[in-house]
């Protein structure tokens, strides 16, 4: 079985970027393959070095979000862009990573969505150098930023654009076929 880890970057519960997640296994056929919601982001700490470093024990959320991230054979970021970044949540919880290591050679894909026309470039572009500088492994094709989202998804949760339909479709395929064995 390969599994997909979905991690949003957003905690609202009617979230256009967790909504994306959600569609995404029902888009296509993928034999032998799961998709999973990470839900832990709003339970995670602050992070501080002195909480994980030698000696210290990282709190059981934490735990169990590097034991998600080691069990994946990959991974898929939605994230809204928040005064041109990162949502500080999404940040915070890739903190926690950077020197446990879950991410290297990590089949990663960066999806960005927003209601704006330039689709969450910025934190999109942002998101990537953080991952690549963990050593996530990211081709071109897993990224993808989504403009004027509200008018791509409908108010049951669906992907009404054929286009964005076909390039979430193209992402996962992507990350099946090159990175899980
Ligand atoms: C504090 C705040 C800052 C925002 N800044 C940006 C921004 O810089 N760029 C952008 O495209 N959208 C921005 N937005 C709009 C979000 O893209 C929009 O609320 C989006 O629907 C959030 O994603 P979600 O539906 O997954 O929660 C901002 C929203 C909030 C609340």
């Amino acid at each position: 079985m390969k599994k997909i880890l979905c991690i949003s970057g957003s905690l609202r519960p009617t979230s256009t970027n967790t909504n994306i997640l959600k569609v995404i296994p029902r888009l296509g056929t993928w034999p032998d393959t799961s998709f999973s919601l990470y839900e832990g982001l709003d339970k995670l700490p602050y992070f501080s070095p002195e909480l994980d470093g030698e000696g210290a024990t990282p709190a059981p959320t934490v735990a169990d979000l590097r034991a998600q991230l080691k069990a994946a054979d990959a991974v898929i970021v939605c994230t809204p862009e928040y005064a041109f970044g990162v949502p500080g949540v999404l940040k915070n919880a890739l903190d926690w990573i950077v020197s446990s290591g879950e991410f290297v050679h990590k089949p990663t894909a960066v999806i960005s969505a927003s209601p704006m026309m330039t689709g969450g470039d910025k934190a999109n572009a942002s998101l990537v150098q953080t991952l690549k500088v963990m050593t996530a492994t990211i081709t071109e094709e897993q990224i993808l930023t989504i403009p004027t989202v509200r008018t791509k998804i409908d108010a049951e949760g669906n992907v009404v654009d054929e286009g964005l339909k076909a390039n979430l479709i193209k992402i996962v395929n992507s990350l099946v076929n090159t990175g899980v064995e």
